[in-house]
């Protein structure tokens, strides 16, 4: 049994990327293992974010960890924000983080990219990550391969704390799914699915309606054959799609591929279609459940009792060994 955690943005409509990039993953290991998943509202404010959207995507997302499986009696689930020590971990770690080490982080050269200021908060984020991975001192993180990258930096970390003040922290590996580690933009397949983009007609949101993502999903650009093929060279495209299909449906690339053998682009999309909206209408259902009912905020307190409880245990732990006065 492994300790494992991991955090969505509330930073807009999540995604089907989030969904088979790291939530699949969240449902299938809360079964053997003792899991954190929180909403990571201290790393969305990163970013400008309207105080009313914040509010009403942190309770989203919560209500979506639910919806999509998560079981507060196998999982801990909690807001980021509610457990303190993030905050605090994340301020040493910020402390022992090199400024080299930063500058080479892509997602803050991405995110960075065309702005004319951009908060040091956002300079700053690995850290944070790395704190709340850290405090729980968890073996297991599932996420998907935007955030090798921001582990790599937080097993460097661990292992730089634990040299300086003694062994403390636990070295985490990473869960990447096999499939659908990459999701990619409907309308560019050489970007990754975002509920960040502009252009809604980019992603499909897990609250999409049937209309609206058969819709999205009968104008995701193809190109010009009319072979449905697996090559993510040189069909970028379809082989998203196709992707998109097979963690939907839970069924291999070459299932996919051997299913639509000889039939053109529009009759696949028309399937995958179906296939996604199979998948989403319960999730969407019990969301809506979930939304009107009181017990999320029972759910979520609880969660960050817990959830404190592990974390104050390694901050306290570090603090004194660091030097700091104790209460
Ligand atoms: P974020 O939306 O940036 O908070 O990401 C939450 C989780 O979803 C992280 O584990 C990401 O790696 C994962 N994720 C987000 N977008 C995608 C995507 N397009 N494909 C695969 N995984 C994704
Ligand atoms: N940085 C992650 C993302 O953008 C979200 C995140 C914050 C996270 N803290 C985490 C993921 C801890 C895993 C573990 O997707």
């Amino acid at each position: 049994m492994a300790r494992v955690l991991s955090g969505i943005q509330p930073s807009g409509q999540l995604t089907l990327g989030n969904y088979i990039g790291a939530m699949l993953n969240f449902v299938k290991l809360q079964h053997e293992n003792d899991c954190y998943f929180m909403v990571v509202d201290l790393h969305a404010i990163t970013v400008p974010q309207e105080p009313e959207a914040l509010l009403e995507q942190t309770e989203s997302v919560a209500a979506l960890y639910l919806a999509c499986g998560i079981d507060p009696k196998l999982a801990t689930v909690f807001i980021q924000s509610h457990v303190r020590a993030h905050a605090e971990l994340g301020w040493l770690l910020t402390t022992m983080t090199y400024m080299g080490e930063l500058e080479r982080m892509t997602q803050f050269k991405d995110k960075a990219m065309g702005k004319d200021s951009v908060g040091a908060g956002l300079f700053v984020y690995p850290s944070l990550m790395a704190a709340d991975i850290l405090l729980y001192q968890a073996g297991l993180v599932p996420v998907g391969d935007d955030q090798r990258q921001h582990l790599e930096l937080t097993r460097d970390l661990a292992i730089r704390m634990n040299n300086r003040f003694g062994e403390l922290f636990t070295v985490p590996d990473g869960y990447i799914p096999p499939v659908g580690k990459r999701v990619m933009s409907l309308d560019d397949a050489s970007k990754k699915m975002s509920k960040s983009n502009p252009n809604p007609g980019s992603y499909i949101a897990l609250l999409d309606s049937p209309d609206v993502l058969r819709k999205k999903l009968s104008r995701a650009v193809t190109d010009s054959g009319r072979e449905v093929q697996y090559h993510p060279e040189e069909k970028p495209e379809v082989s998203n799609l196709i992707s998109i299909y097979a963690a939907c449906a839970g069924v291999s690339i070459e299932d996919v591929v051997r299913r639509f053998e000889g039939q053109g682009y529009g009759n696949f999309k028309k399937e995958l279609a179906d296939v996604v909206v199979t998948l989403l209408e319960p999730i969407q259902k019990k969301y809506r459940d979930i939304r009107e009912s009181n017990d999320l905020r029972v759910i979520l307190r609880d969660g960050a009792a817990r959830a404190s409880e592990v974390a104050d245990k390694t901050l306290n732990q570090l603090k004194e060994r660091m030097g700091f006065l104790m209460p």
